[in-house]
């Protein structure tokens, strides 16, 4: 049973800034050249937070998109924000959209959020084009033999999902995805904690503030601290073809 939601949090924002995830654009940007989108693809990005992701692709690819989110509190900040977006409440277990609707699918600092992975990826499979593009970027353990313990907790947090990253690529062959690009960009999460621990003092600070329930931030950052957090970009592609 997760109790709160770190992504609605206040102090999330003012570290991240309009994008809930490390980075800003940076790796959108590499997905977007990397994949081909222009202005004849229609992209869904799942997990779209306040939408950012969605202004941003029509704004500066002339791309266009719609959000999918499950958290109403981030709509509305986000509707409220950009006047010309479009963000639809849903989640990537139950995608409120019809089969084949997207040339390509972005979850930034999403997925490791969602309960039942196998099944987002059946149904981003299924509201994918055939030769559709799924835009993966997450945090991951670089250790995963500690990430049961981070399951326990009770934080809605994407670092609680750390990923690991040998069972998702499984996964992603299994539901008919090719990896077409995996890269460590660990980097910018380093740069994201850099920034908090200049604003907050601690990263367990930190964590104690976002979470605002009974987590205890201590605890959670030094579990963090054995399953080695580290970030990726990963870009996977649907159909059998042989892409080489
Ligand atoms: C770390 S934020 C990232 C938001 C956005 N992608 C960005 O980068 O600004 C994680 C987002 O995932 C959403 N989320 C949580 N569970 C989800 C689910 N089951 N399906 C889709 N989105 C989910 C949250 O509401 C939140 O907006």
């Amino acid at each position: 049973m997760k109790c709160c939601n770190a992504y609605e949090s206040k102090h999330m924002r003012d570290v991240t800034g309009i994008t809930l995830r490390p980075g800003k654009f940076i790796l959108t940007d590499k997905a977007v050249e990397f994949c081909k989108f222009s202005s004849e693809d229609f992209i869904m990005d799942l997990g779209s937070g306040m939408g950012a992701t969605v202004n941003y692709l029509y704004e500066k690819h002339g791309i266009n998109a719609v959000g999918v989110d499950p958290s109403q509190k981030l709509i509305d900040i986000g509707m409220d924000k950009y006047k010309n977006i479009n963000l639809v409440k849903g989640r990537g277990e139950e995608i409120p959209f019809s089969n084949e609707s997207f040339n390509g699918v972005f979850a930034e600092c999403t997925m490791s959020l969602m309960d039942d992975v196998d099944l987002v990826i059946e149904e981003v499979s299924r509201v994918l084009k055939e030769d559709g593009w799924f835009v993966i970027t997450d945090v991951y353990a670089k250790n995963p033999k500690f990430t049961d313990r981070l399951n326990e907790l009770s934080i809605n947090s994407c670092m609680r999902g750390l990923h690991n990253l040998e069972l998702l690529q499984k996964a992603l062959a299994k539901g008919g995805f090719k990896i077409m690009l995996l890269e460590d960009c660990s980097d910018m999460l380093k740069a994201l904690m850099v920034k908090i621990i200049f604003s907050y003092g601690s990263m367990s600070v930190f964590w104690n503030k976002a979470t605002e329930c009974s987590l205890d931030g201590e605890e959670f950052h030094k579990i963090l601290k054995l399953c080695k957090p580290g970030y990726f970009i990963m870009i996977a592609r649907k159909g059998e073809e042989n892409y080489e």
